[in-house]
């Protein structure tokens, strides 16, 4: 192989000659049922679910946030599990039944996590309001919320960065009917705060002459 005097770099033109004719990428076969609808696609193998529903679906509810599997912002319900779709290749996938945002609603009926959360006022900017509401429905279905801890702790993964938190948990335990037992328990905490920070005398002082 010839070299430069200096450095051995090959020249340009001196290395193996490069294919510009690359095979042709094998696409792949699939079908989903998508929120009750029989859709099959012909995809790329490297096709996300994300982008499969965006870009070739339309169904743009399912957002892109980080696209890292660190936000939640994308989670659809797929084979009744909520996922991050930004890290599903569509193509393992094949044969799923995916519901996203889209698919709650019945007949102009909003699914009832879709109004605790309007009733709560559960998002200011609303970019990831549907992966919050997604893997919400998904986590009481599986039946696994019995505390506001645990939802705490369910829905850690779905970030929401104008801080709607306090009312996105209220708005889930609405629908998981642990709200007349949280405000019961909220209004006998500030109940027993209020005692505690309450005054022991009613100026707020002792009298004169009393031990504090
Ligand atoms: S976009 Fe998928 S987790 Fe952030
Ligand atoms: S409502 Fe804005 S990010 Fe959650």
């Amino acid at each position: 192989m010839q070299t430069n005097d200096t450095n051995d770099v090959p020249r340009n033109g001196d290395g193996p000659e490069l294919d510009v004719n690359p095979p042709a990428i094998q696409r792949v076969a699939v079908t989903f049922d998508i929120n009750g609808a029989t859709r099959s696609f012909d995809i790329e193998p490297w096709t996300t679910l994300l982008d499969l529903l965006r870009e070739t679906c339309g169904l743009t509810g399912t957002h892109k946030g980080c696209d890292h599997g660190q936000c939640g912002a994308c989670t659809a319900i797929v084979g009744g599990q909520r996922i991050n779709t930004c890290l599903a290749l569509a193509a393992v996938y094949d044969g799923a039944s995916i519901t996203t945002i889209e698919g709650l609603a019945q007949g102009g009926t909003l699914h009832p996590m879709q109004q605790a959360f309007i009733d709560h006022d559960a998002f200011q900017c609303g970019y990831c309001t549907p992966g919050q509401i997604c893997s919400a429905v998904a986590l009481l279905d599986e039946g696994e919320l019995h505390s506001r801890d645990e939802i705490r702790e369910a829905m850690s993964g779905n970030l929401c960065r104008c801080g709607a938190y306090v009312n996105i948990v209220a708005a889930i335990e609405q629908v998981a009917g642990l709200r007349d037992r949280a405000g019961e328990r909220d209004s006998q905490s500030a109940q027993s705060q209020a005692q505690s920070h309450a005054p022991s005398h009613p100026q707020g002082h002792p009298p004169k002459g009393a031990r504090a």
